[in-house]
C-alpha cells in the first residue's frame, strides 16, 4: 500500500465525485442503512483487490454485491430459487442479502471462489442514487479494518480507514446499525448464514421455515468467524451485576438494553426497550466505550428474538478471543 502513504480521505456528500472515483477503479466508502461499506466496481478485479488491501481482509471472506435496481440482479445471479422473487419484493431495498448462484462474469475474488454470490439492494437514498449513476454493481464489505467494530457514521470510517481511501460519501448515521441478514438456498430450502437487520421471523412469514446453514464456508464460514466486530478492550457478555463484581478494581463500561447501571460509564441502547433503536446504537456504543478510559466492557445479552438475535450474534463474536 506504499502508493497510499499520506492519503487522507475527503468526507463529502457529492455522489458524482464518488462516481468518478469508482469509475476510475478507486475505492469509496458509502453509506447504507445498515453500516458503511467500502465499495468498488464488482466487475473490476483490480478495484476489488484494493478493498481487500484497505481492510486487510483475508481473501477467503467473500464480499456482498450491491445493486441499485431489482432488475440488475440478473447481471450477477444466474438463477433465482423458489421464493427469491417474493423475498426481494418483501425486503428490497433493505437489509437482506441473498446468497444465490453466480454468473461467471462475477470475479472469483468477490465470491472467494464460491459458485454463489451474496447480493442486496441497500435502502439508502445516496447509495441508490450512486448505483444508478454508475450503472455497475458495487462489491462492498463493511468499512472497518478486518475484525473490528463496523462503522455507522462517516467519521467512524475516517477514523478507521481515512489514511487508506480517497473519499467517504457521508450519508449520515446508519438507521439500522447492524449488518444485513444473510440467507441462502441450500438443499432445497432457505438457510440462515448471518442474523441481521431483517428479523428471521419476518423472513419466515414470506418463505416458511428458515434452516441453519449446512455448508461451512471454508476455511472459515465468512462473516461467521468466531472473533469479529471486536473492540480492543476486553468485552464480557452476561448478567451485568454479577459480572461487575468480577472487576472490582477496574473502570467498567456497561452496554445495557434498557436499564442504567452504576458503572464508570453506561451506554443504555434503548430506554424504551425498542430492538431497532438498540441495534442502531450498538456499534457506536461499543466504539465509544472502546475509545474511552474504561478498562473493561460488560454487555448484557438481549432476548433471543427479532433483532435481538443479530445483536446477540455481534456481542458474542465481539467478546470472543
Ligand atoms: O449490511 C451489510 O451486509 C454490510 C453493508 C455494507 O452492505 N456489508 C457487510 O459485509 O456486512 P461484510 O463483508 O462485513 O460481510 C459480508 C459477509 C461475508 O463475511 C459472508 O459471511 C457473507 O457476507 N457472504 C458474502 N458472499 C457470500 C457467499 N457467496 N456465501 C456465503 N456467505 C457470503
Ligand atoms: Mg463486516
Amino acid at each position: 500500500m506504499a502508493d497510499l502513504c499520506g492519503m487522507r480521505a475527503k468526507i463529502g456528500t457529492d455522489v458524482h465525485e464518488a462516481a468518478v472515483l469508482l469509475r476510475a477503479g478507486e475505492v469509496v466508502a458509502i453509506p447504507t442503512e445498515t453500516v458503511y461499506g467500502l465499495a468498488a466496481n464488482a466487475f473490476d478485479e483490480a478495484a476489488v483487490l484494493k478493498v481487500f488491501a484497505a481492510k486487510r481482509r483475508p481473501s477467503f471472506d467473500p464480499l456482498i454485491v450491491h445493486i441499485g435496481e431489482r432488475a440488475r440482479v440478473n447481471d450477477v445471479v444466474s438463477e433465482l430459487p423458489p421464493g427469491a422473487k417474493e423475498l426481494m419484493d418483501a425486503f428490497w431495498p433493505g437489509p437482506l442479502t441473498l446468497v444465490l448462484p453466480k454468473r461467471p462474469e462475477v470475479p472469483d475474488l468477490v465470491t472467494s471462489g464460491l459458485d454463489t454470490v451474496g447480493v442486496r439492494m441497500p435502502a439508502h437514498p445516496m447509495a441508490l442514487e450512486l448505483l444508478r449513476i454508475i450503472g455497475f454493481p458495487l462489491a462492498a464489505p463493511s468499512a472497518n479494518p478486518f475484525g473490528y467494530v463496523s462503522p455507522t457514521t462517516a467519521q467512524h470510517v475516517a477514523d478507521l480507514l481515512g489514511d487508506r481511501i480517497p473519499y467517504i460519501l457521508d450519508g449520515g448515521a446508519c438507521n439500522v446499525g447492524v449488518e444485513s441478514t444473510i440467507i441462502g438456498w441450500e438443499a432445497d430450502r432457505w438457510v440462515l448464514f448471518r442474523p441481521g437487520g431483517v428479523a428471521v421471523e419476518e423472513i419466515e412469514r414470506v418463505v416458511g421455515g428458515v434452516g441453519a446453514a449446512l455448508k461451512k464456508i471454508l476455511p472459515a464460514a465468512p462473516g461467521m468467524l468466531e472473533s469479529h466486530y471486536a473492540p480492543r478492550k476486553p468485552l464480557h457478555v452476561g448478567d451485568i451485576e454479577p459480572l461487575m463484581l468480577r472487576f472490582p478494581d477496574q473502570r467498567i463500561g456497561v452496554i445495557s438494553f434498557t436499564s442504567r447501571f452504576l458503572a464508570h460509564r453506561c451506554e443504555v441502547l434503548s430506554p424504551q426497550g425498542d430492538f431497532g433503536e438498540a441495534a442502531r446504537h450498538l456499534f457506536a456504543a461499543l466504539r465509544s466505550l472502546d475509545t474511552s478510559d474504561c478498562e473493561v466492557i460488560l454487555a448484557e445479552p438481549f432476548p433471543e428474538e427479532g433483532l435481538g438475535r443479530a445483536i446477540n450474534d455481534r456481542l458474542r463474536r465481539a467478546s470472543a478471543r
